[in-house]
């Protein structure tokens, strides 16, 4: 083979290798998704009888990972017939405000299926991965409810670990089926529905010759039937049926979404958190029966496990040693405690509970015996005596040991507690927000760090300046003892704040 051959072949070569790589790149760069922003929102989702949009901000970590499985799926679903289009606003560019603000994105990612040209709209409640979200959207695509014609069909649709609603109807048409499809349509990001002409083909309950809602449910009575085909009334069915009348809280992901529904719920609620290898047994009976004696009576009750209790441990500022203990949470958000609770106690402490004979509780961290560094070590139970009642001047921190704002004033603070060192009227503290309950009325902390100022004549500032030793040595001595400035304490927002 001649040199000017081979040469010609490799070109070849190459130039089909690099025909084949351009091919490629340009398949890589077609776009499944359409991107949309506030000029072409509206038309485009006017055209649409099913959409999804994705509002994302580029510095989102959960939208960047989002970004290629919704890419994939937005292809695959592509084809789906009808098509299924996928879409994405950014939605922290100023000129999509209004946008964000329409469909109340409140985090990143916030993804909405938009129905009938953006009549509807209802929260994407599916997976984050592309079969996942490709299953999901067939599903939500398809009709509302789907017809049960058999047992094979029931047991093929009916997942037995979740909570699954079933209309049974002597004909599909009349006002009751009707109204079944409407609630279907709006509570279908919720829960699975089908409708069937006959009862039998159900897993559970009696032939019925009246229309007939029927909730299927993994725990309790495991099925509940209801006749008001009214909308609004099905939909509170459905909600207080969904709902065990005890609500597990352990390690098993199938509870999740029942202790999600708990935690969301505007109800007063009543947690028992008991180790369950060992104390279950003796408190699991009586626990259940104080529940059903307040069924229907808006207070909700949870059963945890001591054992993989930490994060709830951490929300309530309780630990470990208090187990088994009970806590009650009021709609207002106020904590209540028995540490240390034998069964028998439960169904009397509940009732004052109930009753609001109970003082909140507020936790604290020990008043700390050493408090020898120049930053004193302020706890709940220390507030009053060394903040309030101390007749010297306060500034203090509210900080969580997590906080890098916080890690970064530490220093500053110190350096002022040192520059007035001297003054016995000045004191310099900081309080651990994230173990200490922080009493209500007096200080309104939003995020960390938050700084007050109390004068020795018990004006109570919040101080928003900058944070330097020369801006807060500053405002101490301009407020100390008596201050002036009552519209200090303003709303705005110092832009390095952690938001809690
Ligand atoms: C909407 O407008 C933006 C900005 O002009 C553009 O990048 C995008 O491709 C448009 N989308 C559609 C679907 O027309
Ligand atoms: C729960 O009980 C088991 C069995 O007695 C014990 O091994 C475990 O340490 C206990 N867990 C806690 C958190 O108390
Ligand atoms: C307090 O703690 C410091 C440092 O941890 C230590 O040096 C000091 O001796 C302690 N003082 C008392 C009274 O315990
Ligand atoms: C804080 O510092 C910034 C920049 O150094 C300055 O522009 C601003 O006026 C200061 N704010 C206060 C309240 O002193």
């Amino acid at each position: 083979m001649s040199q000017r051959r081979a040469l010609v072949g490799i070109f070849v070569i190459l130039a089909a290798l690099f025909a084949v790589s351009t091919a490629e790149a340009e398949a890589e760069e077609k776009e499944y998704v359409l991107t949309l922003d506030h000029t072409n929102f509206s038309d485009t989702v006017a055209k649409h009888n099913f959409i999804v949009v994705e509002f994302y901000a580029p510095w989102c970590g959960h939208c960047k990972r989002l970004a290629p499985e919704y890419e994939k799926a937005a292809s695959i679903l592509s084809s789906h017939d009808p098509p299924i289009t996928l879409a994405k606003v950014d939605a922290s560019d100023e000129v999509n405000k209004e946008l964000s603000t329409k469909y109340r994105v409140q985090g990143f990612p916030s993804i909405k299926i938009l129905r009938d040209g953006g009549n509807k709209v209802q929260d994407y409640k599916g997976p984050r991965e592309a079969d996942g979200i490709v299953t999901y959207l067939k599903k939500q695509a398809g009709p509302a409810s789907t017809e049960i014609k058999s047992r094979e069909d029931a047991a093929s649709l009916i997942d037995e670990k979740k909570i699954f609603v079933a209309g049974v109807f002597p004909k599909f048409s009349g006002v009751e089926f009707e109204k079944f499809i409407t609630l279907a349509e709006k509570l279908r990001a919720d829960y699975d529905f089908a409708h069937t002409l006959d009862a039998k083909h159900l897993p559970r309950g009696e032939p019925v010759d009246k229309p007939t809602l029927r909730l299927l449910k993994p725990f309790d009575e495991l099925f509940a039937d209801y006749q008001d085909f009214d909308v609004d009334a099905m939909e509170k069915f459905i909600n207080e049926a969904s709902t065990p009348k005890v609500t597990v809280f352990d390690k098993n992901p199938d509870n999740y979404p029942y202790i999600d529904k708990f935690f969301r719920s505007k109800f007063a609620k009543v947690l028992l958190f008991v180790n369950f290898s060992s104390e279950l047994d003796a408190f699991k009976s009586k626990y259940d029966d104080i529940a059903a004696l307040y069924k229907g009576k808006d207070i909700g009750f949870l059963l945890g496990d001591v054992q993989s209790s930490g994060g709830v441990f951490q929300y309530f500022k309780v630990n470990e040693d208090q187990a088994p203990l009970v806590l009650g949470q009021t709609n207002d958000g106020e904590k209540y405690l028995k540490p240390n609770v034998e069964p028998d106690h439960i169904a009397t402490w509940v009732k004052d509970f109930k009753d609001g004979k109970l003082k909140p509780f507020l936790s604290s961290e020990p008043i700390p015996e050493n408090n020898s560094e120049r930053v004193k070590v302020v706890v709940t139970d220390s507030l009053e005596e060394m903040v309030f009642n101390s007749g010297k001047n306060v500034l203090l921190e509210f900080y969580a040991p997590w906080c890098g704002h916080c890690k970064q004033l530490a220093p500053i603070l110190d350096e002022v507690a040192i520059s007035l060192e001297n003054d016995p009227n000045v004191m310099i503290a900081k309080l651990d927000a994230t173990a200490n309950d922080i009493p209500k009325g007096k200080f309104e902390v939003k995020g960390f760090p938050t700084l007050y100022f109390k004068s020795a004549s018990g004006n109570l500032l919040q101080y928003e300046g900058n944070r330097t030793k020369e801006d807060i040595i500053d405002f101490i001595q301009k407020n100390r003892d008596k201050t002036i400035q009552s519209g200090s304490a303003t709303s705005e927002e110092p832009s390095s704040r952690e938001e809690l």
